[in-house]
């Protein structure tokens, strides 16, 4: 075990996430123990507008937020005074919710003499695959699957980053979501195309799988969005039924092909060892059994955080911020809300 993990049993963090539809606290110990993990999740307030309204958001933060906190700290037996830091979700997000958390996070740090540090929305993502899995230590190759971003990151260290791939367009989670509304499945779609699936054949419509010619690691799900779209309509134009599961399960697996096929070839490209996954769309049934598979076969170890720390949460952002912490970044007063901010970019923290 490495030194930053033996030397700080006793480090304890308040992880504060505001960056989308969850409002979310959670109190980490020795930077992977979960003492507790408030999820308040807004998904009724959205529901009936068919996706996030960023105006609805940051007011229903505004008016969790401080319970949630406090729930977070009263289920772990600690005071605020306790913490020896609080870690803030700063970006990437929605400008509004970001600033409501970051702005609590400030105030409470001030107030109780306790530092903040900013911490990147998709490293904490990341990071949660340290909360199951006690033994993990970097180097690993991770691939973050979300609403709103889709990256195969290389971990080299502790708070280190690299990119391997993006997403040329759409996010795989966004895919997810605009289909099932165009199947009539409704918000939010990856758990219900996940869960319409199973009573559908991944084999009946053939949707294509998008290569991206300059660099052959990169995602692409517009195209196949779109080809879904074509399919409907004309089904509809020709006034032929349309078997809802089966286009869930084609699409999910034209996917999850692409996920797991361009996540695999990187991963053995480059030797990796341990494969991880995370993000809202690591929760897919489908892709989980996918990549157990693949990585077996391949003798890579993978791993895969439990789905209340895939989806949006405090945890990870309390476990990403005790790292952090430890190497020493912290943030000021003036930590503002960075809705853009790219993995491995500190735009909000200094190092001490
Ligand atoms: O990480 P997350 O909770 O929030 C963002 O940072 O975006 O991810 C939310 C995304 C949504 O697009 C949602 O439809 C998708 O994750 N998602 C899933 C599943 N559960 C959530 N996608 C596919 N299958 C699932 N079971
Ligand atoms: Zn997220």
């Amino acid at each position: 075990m490495s030194d930053i993990l033996t030397e700080n049993k006793e480090l304890l963090v308040l992880g504060i996430e505001s960056s989308c539809d969850e409002t979310a606290a959670s109190v980490i110990k020795g930077c992977r123990e979960v003492l507790s993990n408030v999820i308040y999740s807004q998904i009724d307030l959205h529901t009936v507008y068919g996706g996030v309204v960023p105006e609805i958001a940051s007011r229903g933060h505004i008016e969790k937020i401080n319970q949630v906190v406090k729930k977070a700290l009263s289920e772990a037996g600690k005071e605020l005074k306790d913490m020896d830091a609080i870690a803030v979700t700063y970006g990437p997000g929605l400008v509004g919710a970001l600033l409501v958390g970051v702005a609590h996070a400030k105030a409470l740090g001030w107030a109780a003499g306790v530092p903040v540090v900013g911490v990147n929305h998709i490293e904490g993502h990341i990071c949660a695959n340290f909360i199951d899995n006690p033994s993990l230590e970097p180097p690993f190759m991770c691939l973050v699957a979300s609403g709103g971003h889709s990256h195969l990151v290389n971990v080299t260290g502790y708070g280190e980053y690299e990119i391997i791939a993006r997403t040329r367009d759409d996010a795989a989670g966004e895919a997810f979501d605009k289909v099932a509304r165009a199947i009539g499945l409704g918000y939010p779609g990856g758990p219900k195309i996940d869960k319409e699936s199973k009573n559908g054949n991944p084999d009946a419509i053939d949707f294509p799988r998008a290569k991206v010619r300059e660099n052959e690691y990169d995602f692409s799900f517009s195209g196949l969005k779109s080809a879904v779209l074509n399919y409907l309509n004309s089904c509809n134009m020709k006034g032929e039924t349309i078997n809802s599961a089966d286009v869930a399960a084609s699409f999910q697996k034209a996917v999850v092909d692409t996920l797991v096929g361009h996540s695999m070839q990187a991963a053995k490209d480059r030797g990796v060892k341990k494969f991880a996954i995370a993000g809202g769309v690591a929760s897919n049934t489908s892709l989980r059994e996918a990549f157990e598979k693949e990585c077996a076969a391949a003798g890579i170890e993978f791993m895969r955080p439990q789905p209340i720390y895939c989806t949006d949460n405090g945890a990870m952002i309390g476990v990403a911020g005790s790292y952090e912490y430890l190497l020493g970044y912290r943030s000021g007063l003036d930590l503002n809300a960075v809705p853009n901010l790219s993995i491995g970019d500190r735009k909000g923290v200094f190092k001490i």
